[in-house]
């Protein structure tokens, strides 16, 4: 049972009100240098000036104190695929032989329950480690796969969204369902895990090279009898796929427009990646109010291409955006490094994205994208108490590099951008209860 008792955290807090794009830097968060958070049933009840809320607090409140601390909303990763944590870090490989040679080999292992547990709770311990407290997660085509992370998420009072991937053709054998199948299977989980607690279903057709044109309908279906599931595919991410999906659906005009005329565009629908979009796909993502997952450290690894921010966020037709560690083709669990190596893509890009921006993105830009505004993502009144406490000095180096300059909010920001990793993640909290800690000095 979760401890849902009273209790204080004390350290600098940061949480975002509005997109820093949006309204400018200044009115765009809530920063206090030395300020206390309080939770009460697993909730946040209160954010004030440590001096002000200390002395009003009920006596024998905890008070849990991060002295060199940020305090910030537990983190969010909007797309990551849970049977591929024992790919990452496969050698050579592009996204369709990356597949084929070893993702497809090691999603085949999850037709065991006993497996898919373990690696259920391995992943989840891996994401309190990292500071991420809400994951958009794709299984395995096996409906075990995803009935073991809901049942480790559940018990661990985690927010999680995720789905049995769809895929009929293109992969071994024990891999593949039926498009009558696939839907039977998604129906299935959706009646027994959706809204159950928080956590939450995602329609995976897994993308149109391993999806029928009827399953594809099939989940465009499921999606019309399920409106407030969510829709989570692949789009434009590698040109040998797009050159097959052209193949594979002659009278489409568009990747996109594959996925368009299933239904499979709106405002819960998550696409991967968004590569290599024309401009007729980017205004029917904006018109649909779809979201592009931006998945840097994958795009890099697997060789794919630099996401245009820009390019999606023009005002002409602006296409919501959410950022993503993409585990196994991501290299890096940490949001953290995530969100650097995307500050890296988007420099050869010419474009600049400052560490505002950027924790603004991991934070309540990611919940929007999915949202959760209301519940994740920030530490406004009322939102479940998933927080991450973050140390700027984690590491020798970065202790030493904070001597220098990182005297405002955004220069300890950007160091935390450019050198945390899971190290500086002191702690993580869900509903108010401390799941992870990292002893300081490591
Ligand atoms: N496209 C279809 N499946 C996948 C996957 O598992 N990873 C990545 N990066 N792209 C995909
Ligand atoms: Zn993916």
């Amino acid at each position: 049972m979760p401890d849902l008792r009273p209790k204080a955290l004390r350290g600098q807090l940061l949480s975002f009100s509005d997109d820093p794009q949006a309204v400018g830097a200044a009115a765009s968060h809530r920063h206090l240098e030395d300020g206390v958070l309080l939770i009460e049933d697993g909730r946040i009840a209160g954010m004030g000036e440590a001096r002000e809320l200390l002395p009003a607090l009920p006596a024998g409140t905890p008070v849990e104190h991060w002295p060199g601390c940020l305090i910030l909303p537990g983190l969010i990763d909007i797309h990551i695929h849970l049977p591929q944590t024992q790919v990452i870090a496969s050698f050579g490989a592009q996204l369709l032989d990356w597949l084929q040679t070893y993702t497809f080999v090691e999603e085949q292992r999850f037709a065991d329950p006993a497996h898919c547990a373990r690696i259920a709770r391995f992943f989840l311990d891996e994401l309190a480690r990292n500071g991420t407290t809400t994951a958009v997660v794709y299984g395995s085509v096996h409906p075990q796969s995803v009935e073991a992370l809901f049942t480790e998420s559940a018990r661990r009072n985690l927010c999680t969204i995720a789905g049995k991937v769809m895929m009929d053709r293109g992969a071994p054998p024990g891999l593949l369902d039926t498009a009558e199948r696939g839907y039977a299977e998604s129906k299935a989980l959706i009646a027994r895990w959706h809204g159950k607690g928080r956590q939450r279903y995602a329609i995976s057709p897994r993308f149109a090279v391993t999806s029928s044109a009827a399953q594809l309908e099939a989940a465009g279906a499921l999606a019309r009898e399920h409106p407030d599931c969510y829709v989570q595919t692949h789009l434009a991410e590698n040109h040998e796929e797009i050159a097959t999906v052209r193949r594979l659906f002659p009278a489409a005009a568009s990747y996109t427009d594959v996925y368009d005329r299933c239904g499979l565009l709106g405002p819960r629908s998550i696409f991967g990646h968004c590569l290599h979009l024309g401009e007729a796909e980017r205004r029917r993502l904006s018109e649909s109010g779809s979201v592009a997952a931006f998945c840097p450290t994958s795009n890099l690894f697997l060789g794919s291409g630099l996401f245009d921010l820009a390019g999606l966020r023009d005002p002409a037709c602006p296409v919501r955006v959410g950022i993503a560690t993409d585990i196994g083709g991501g290299t890096s669990y940490s949001m953290l490094r995530t969100a650097a190596e995307g500050y890296k893509v988007l420099q050869l890009r010419g474009q600049s994205w400052p560490a505002l921006d950027a924790f603004y993105a991991l934070t309540l830009g990611n919940a929007r994208a999915l949202g959760l505004e209301s519940e994740i993502g920030t530490l406004a009144v009322g939102s479940a108490a998933d927080v991450v406490v973050l140390e700027p000095r984690a590491t020798p180096a970065m202790a030493h590099r904070m001597e220098r300059g990182a005297d405002d909010l955004a220069a300890t920001l950007f160091v935390l951008l450019m050198m945390a990793d899971e190290r500086a993640v002191r702690a993580s909290y869900v509903m108010g209860e401390r799941v992870h800690t990292t002893p300081s000095g490591n």
